[in-house]
């Protein structure tokens, strides 16, 4: 049980629509551009901290395994900003657990770092408004932010700190779209995004992509609002097609995709053209993130579990967004 000092909370983590990549300020986080995604069903991350006068350091435990170097030290370093905004001066300890299948690649720092934030702040005897968390939760990982709103989630760029926070752009229940995620690899990435956001000022396709950034937003929001799928499906290829040849030019390169990666990719649109209403988009990774409506989810599941290459089909539906946990 939750008392005093200690809280638990959960957070999902979520699938861009509008990516983002690249910061106007590393330190701070501050993105490049504005992105949009929706929060994750079935796959959650639960975090539990509680700051304890006694310890002498911080105590971090990750799917059950004491966590050491810099991913220990990236979160001493989210706790130390919410000890600074709270006065709370003690040391933590914090346990997380993700229900993601082991291995799967899938970015977990979005649903990690938002849990962690609500736990912290919540422990830490702060109540702070939901923009706030966001702000806070960007600054340990810029997609976190996109994860404490519910639903479908805008995250907004700015100059300041205080100007880069998510907000809901339709609450969870607005649209059943379906993320059919198609696992076809179980490698850890080469490259994490941290060092990928920093890569991405080399490539010259960058500024490119960041320049025509408000348009792509602006028609996957309105896409979303008006239920358009096929509307939806083409800026969402784009817009990934368009980070990952960002990825790809930068230097030195990065190279994310798989020969199965492309040949799911080539699958999608040619059910589409066949009347399917199926559009890909891809993080940081190998593995493709299939878009549906609920209505199709069946057809797309058992397409995609028929190529060879893909292990695993992952169906998340959306979710809200971080909770406390009684
Ligand atoms: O939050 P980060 O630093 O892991 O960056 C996320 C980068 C992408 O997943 C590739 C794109 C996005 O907008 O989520």
């Amino acid at each position: 049980m939750d008392s005093g000092l200690s809280a638990t909370a959960r957070a999902h983590p979520n699938i861009a629509l509008i990516k983002y990549w690249g910061n106007r300020d590393d330190a701070l986080r501050l993105p490049a551009n504005a992105s949009i995604a929706f929060n994750l069903s079935g796959l959650e991350t639960t975090t539990s901290v509680a700051f304890d006068p006694r310890l002498p350091a911080d105590s971090i435990e990750i799917d059950g395994v004491a966590a050491q170097g810099p991913a220990a030290e990236r979160v001493r370093r989210h706790l130390d900003r919410i000890r600074a905004l709270s006065g709370q001066g003690a040391r933590a300890r914090v346990a997380s657990r993700s229900d993601f299948p082991a291995g799967t690649g899938l970015a977990s720092s979005a649903s990690a770092f938002a849990a962690l934030t609500v736990a912290a702040c919540a422990a830490s005897g702060l109540s702070l408004p939901e923009e706030h968390l966001s702000r806070i939760a960007r600054l340990g990982s810029g997609s976190a932010a996109r994860s404490i709103p519910d639903g479908y989630v805008a995250l907004e760029t700015g100059a300041r700190d205080e100007q880069a926070f998510a907000h809901s752009l339709a609450p969870s229940t607005h649209w059943d779209l379906v993320d059919c995620i198609a696992l076809v690899s179980r490698e850890p990435k080469s490259v994490g995004s941290s060092e990928g956001h920093r890569l991405a000022a080399t490539s010259p396709l960058q500024p490119a992509r960041v320049k025509d950034a408000p348009r792509r937003f602006e028609e996957c929001r309105r896409a979303i609002l008006e239920k358009d799928m096929l509307g939806l499906a083409e800026v969402v290829e784009q817009d990934c097609l368009l980070m990952h040849s960002v990825m790809m030019t930068s230097h030195p390169p990065l190279l994310y995709w798989l020969p199965a990666t492309l040949n799911i990719l080539h699958q999608v649109r040619h059910w589409r053209a066949q009347g399917l209403a199926v559009a890909f988009t891809i993080d940081a990774g190998p593995n493709v993130h299939c878009l549906c409506e609920a209505a199709s989810l069946e057809q797309v599941v058992s397409r995609l579990a028929d190529i060879p290459e893909v292990n695993q089909v992952l169906v998340c539906h959306p979710a809200p967004g971080a909770t406390r946990v009684p």
